[in-house]
């Protein structure tokens, strides 16, 4: 679309609806390889998301195939090193703070409720702790899915360029929806940015933001059916007159 964006009305309203209401963290993907032109498309689509200035701060490493298994081998490898000895996760650190360093309610409260809730769909129970690892674990085999992005941020960039790439990693999502295709957004490989950036060969001055899993979710998983709540829009909108 590079005309009359102005005109373009949009036909089928409950479409859109449904491709960002149909969205969720999927966490279990079927093999099934996803076409390279249609990970392009995606691409293509949510780089239309606004950005300050239009700086459009995004870069994006497509890992499928032998770098994907790769990558999953090195992660998997540090992950279990830090939890046969847990001293070891020294080694690694996060490039920013996604999360608080000190958790406070409702935050707190939102994020426990996920937590248990997924893992009291699977089975887990507070002590299985090899069977929570194998779970958080999950998160870097991309939860089967065959594709993973991974987003980078060049470090001149100031914290503005976060809110940019929220948009446009939500526009993959929603695009990825209206090809049939589900995601997961993942923070969970930040901690690892000192293996993940070499092995995608970013530059010195790139920070990773996330990953992301993009696939055919499998439906018969259970994982799949996990739902999550939201608030109410009158519980975060003041309305002035
Ligand atoms: C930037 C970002 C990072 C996330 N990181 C992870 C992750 O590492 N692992 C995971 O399983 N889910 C991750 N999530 C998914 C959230 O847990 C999920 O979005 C939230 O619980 C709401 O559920 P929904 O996405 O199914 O609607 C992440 C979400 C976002 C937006």
């Amino acid at each position: 679309m590079t005309q009359s964006q102005v005109q373009t009305v949009v036909a089928d309203p409950a479409s859109v609806d449904a491709a960002i209401e149909s969205r969720f963290s999927a966490r279990a993907f079927l093999p099934d390889p996803v076409p390279q032109d249609t990970i392009r498309d995606i691409l293509r689509v949510a780089s239309r998301a606004a950005s300050g200035t239009n700086t459009q701060p995004w870069k994006v490493y497509v890992l499928q195939g032998a770098s994907r298994d790769a990558l999953v081998d090195k992660v998997c490898a540090a992950h279990n090193a830090i939890y046969a000895d847990p001293a070891v996760a020294a080694q690694y650190r996060e490039e920013y703070d996604y999360y608080p360093e000190k958790w406070v309610s409702p935050y707190i409260d939102r994020r426990r409720e996920n937590g248990w809730g997924l893992y009291g769909l699977l089975g887990i129970t507070k002590g299985d702790k090899d069977a929570m690892h194998a779970q958080h674990q999950r998160n870097y085999r991309f939860f089967d899915a065959p594709v993973g992005l991974m987003f980078t941020l060049d470090r001149v960039m100031g914290r503005g360029s976060l809110v940019d790439y929220g948009m446009f990693i939500q526009s993959i999502m929603v695009a990825a929806r209206a090809r049939g295709l589900h995601t997961c957004p993942q923070a969970a490989w930040n901690g690892f940015a000192k293996i993940i950036l070499p092995h995608i060969g970013a530059g010195e001055g790139e920070m990773l933001v996330c990953g992301l899993s993009l696939g055919y979710a499998d439906e018969a998983a259970r994982v799949n059916t996990f739902h999550t709540p939201r608030e109410p829009v009158e519980s975060f909108t003041r309305w002035l007159g």
